[in-house]
């Protein structure tokens, strides 16, 4: 078998914040190994730590202990980049210029940051209001913004946090079909936290299901059946339950999340 190879090893992560003298731990003894190319899906109830993860991944919180280790890619430029629930656009930048936000510390050449900012767009099918202000989209198109900001660096990993999850149910599902477009078109690794796990079963390769106080890996489950996938397929639904049984299955008692 061809070895497969790592983007991201994550190796023993827990974090405890503490604030007001009092330790919360949110996350303990996490593992785990994305591959490159791969579309992982964390889910998990509000609360569990999601976005906390995601911060660590992103060096803007540190573990308490353990490991994160990027993998070199030679293809990207950038090794992350974030994408929220709320797109976070600029109010007083066009969208093309929102796009070219992140490329502005680069030496690039402002004409080769545009071009970029208009390939990433055009990938998230928006050439068209590359001109527009961001108060004259709507919110699926935003978020469409939000994304071709992130592409537009050329990051070797995708981070997403819960980035449809403000958004009405068509729009869902159309940027969620996009959202497997895209993947298919840039071959990029993607992280992707929900807390709809009829949505992770939708679009992931593997499902990461964190629980508990602090947050823990409960399961890890792969997804293995083709795109495009039909919603509701009875395959899906199996898969969704077995995540929410993972999700909610009795932990072990634990009063010590407060130390
Ligand atoms: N900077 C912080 N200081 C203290 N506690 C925090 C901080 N950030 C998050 N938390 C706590 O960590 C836990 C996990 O939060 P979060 O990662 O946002 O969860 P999720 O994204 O899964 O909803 C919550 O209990 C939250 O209150
Ligand atoms: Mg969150």
């Amino acid at each position: 078998m061809e070895a497969v190879t790592p983007a991201i090893r994550i190796e023993g992560l827990s974090l405890t914040f503490t604030q007001d003298g009092r330790r919360t731990e949110v996350l303990r003894g996490l593992d785990l190994t994305v591959a490159r190319g791969e579309f992982v899906a964390i889910v998990g109830a509000s609360g569990v730590g999601k976005s906390t993860l995601l911060r660590v991944l992103m060096d803007l919180a540190k573990p308490t202990t353990g490991t994160v280790e990027l993998s070199p890619d030679p293809d990207a430029e950038r090794p992350l980049a974030l994408v929220f629930q709320d797109a976070r656009l600029l109010p007083w930048r066009r969208v093309l210029s929102n796009v070219m936000f992140g490329l502005e510390k680069s030496s690039l050449p402002k004409a080769e940051r545009e071009r970029r900012a208009m390939q990433a767009l055009g990938l998230v099918g928006l050439s068209e209001l590359a001109q527009r202000w961001p108060h004259q989209l709507s919110g699926g198109q935003r978020q469409r913004v939000a994304l071709a900001r992130a592409l537009a660096v050329r990051p070797a990993i995708l981070l997403m946090d819960e980035p449809f999850s403000a958004l009405d149910i068509a729009t869902r599902e159309n940027l969620q079909d996009e959202l497997i477009r895209i993947r298919r078109e840039t071959h990029k690794t993607i992280i992707f936290v929900t807390h709809d796990i009829d949505e992770a079963t939708y679009l992931a390769d593997r499902i990461v299901a964190l629980g508990g106080k602090p947050g823990e890996v409960r399961s890890v489950r792969t997804i293995d059946l083709p795109h495009p996938r039909r919603r509701g397929a009875l395959a899906l639904q199996e898969i969704s339950m077995a995540v929410k049984a993972d999700i909610t299955a009795d932990a072990p008692a634990r009063d010590d999340w407060v130390i």
